[in-house]
């Protein structure tokens, strides 16, 4: 527990900033906590790093981060030496050094491709096309994590999760149908603002009638889930509520300025929603703030 909590796939929407307050709310007895829209599984290392179950599955619809975690959790040291290789490729000065790793990946998907891809692209914001190619371009400010500060994450998340973790790839409903009520599932979906349009943001998109069947078999299984899918910033809302009959309590998470909004200067705050299955039981205040004490943690 002294360790530093490791986060070394710095994905945009990572839970990485609220998993203090969502781990707040959670039971504390689990036996497996399963992260089926996992990306860079902060609420799993999170839950790791505090002792909140015994075993973990992470799963994703995107098999390369599938593919990069077992990567890092397996082979800790040949990932961070394979990362640290790509990394200082972009030091000759090759302006297009990052296109020619895209382009590579979209051709083989390695899994420490897409880790460079995602550290070094615009605000870590992976962006596919329609046949699954990866479109983000490069942030010419940032070179991206240095290696030996991703040599320590990698490790970390390794000696957290190693022994313990099943990783699965596929659709949500496939990677979780295997849960049990004393079980918890904590769901991140893609935001359906984030969704729909032209700019599809994850590999893959998520209808929203779908989610709500899955959520009602859970239910009819006595499955614990915890579910963050909409959020505001400002006077900005993602995503339509979800519907009454699924029995959930929604909790408001107060999670400071959106990096988006202090760089453009503006004082909005993002609150995000959490919904709790009707079998855990909420807290009284449906409002939560992020505590000093929590924001310390996590700045470890
Ligand atoms: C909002 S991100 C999750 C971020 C995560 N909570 C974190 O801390 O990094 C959503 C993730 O769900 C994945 N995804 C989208 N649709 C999916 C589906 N139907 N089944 C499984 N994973 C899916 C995307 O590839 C993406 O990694």
């Amino acid at each position: 527990m002294s360790r530093k909590l490791p986060h070394p796939i710095p994905y945009q929407g990572s839970k990485r900033k609220l998993a203090p307050m969502i781990h707040s709310v959670l039971p504390k007895t689990i036996e497996t906590f399963y992260e089926p829209f996992a990306g860079s599984a902060a609420m799993t290392l999170y839950a790791a790093h505090h002792m909140l179950a015994k075993r973990f599955v992470i799963g994703d619809c995107l098999e390369a981060i599938i593919e990069l975690w077992r990567s890092i959790i397996e082979s800790p040291e040949e990932t961070s030496s394979r990362y640290a290789a790509v990394w200082k490729g972009q030091c000759d000065d090759n302006p297009d050094y990052f296109n020619i790793v895209r382009e590579r990946y979209n051709s083989h998907h390695d899994a420490v491709d897409l880790l460079y891809l995602i550290c070094r692209c615009v605000k870590n914001a992976v962006r596919f096309n329609s046949s699954g190619r990866f479109t983000q371009s490069a942030d010419k400010r940032r070179l991206g994590m240095a290696p030996d500060k991703m040599a320590d994450a990698i490790l970390g998340a390794s000696i957290l999760l190693r022994g313990k973790t099943e990783l699965r790839k596929g659709d949500w409903l496939l990677t979780s149908d295997d849960a049990r009520p004393a079980d918890l599932v904590y769901m991140d979906p893609p935001y359906l603002g984030t969704t729909i349009g032209r700019d599809k943001r994850y590999h893959q998109q998520l209808e929203q009638d779908r989610l709500i069947l899955g959520l009602e078999a859970m239910n009819r299984r006595c499955i614990r889930f915890a579910l963050s899918y909409d959020g505001m910033t400002g006077d900005k809302e993602y995503g339509p509520p979800l519907p009454d009959h699924l029995g959930m309590t929604r909790l408001l998470l107060h999670a400071g300025r959106s990096s988006q909004a202090t760089l453009q200067g503006k004082a909005d705050e993002t609150i995000e929603s959490l919904y709790l299955s009707q079998n855990l039981k909420a807290p009284e205040k449906l409002a939560l703030e992020q505590p000093k004490s929590l924001q310390q943690e996590l700045a470890l």
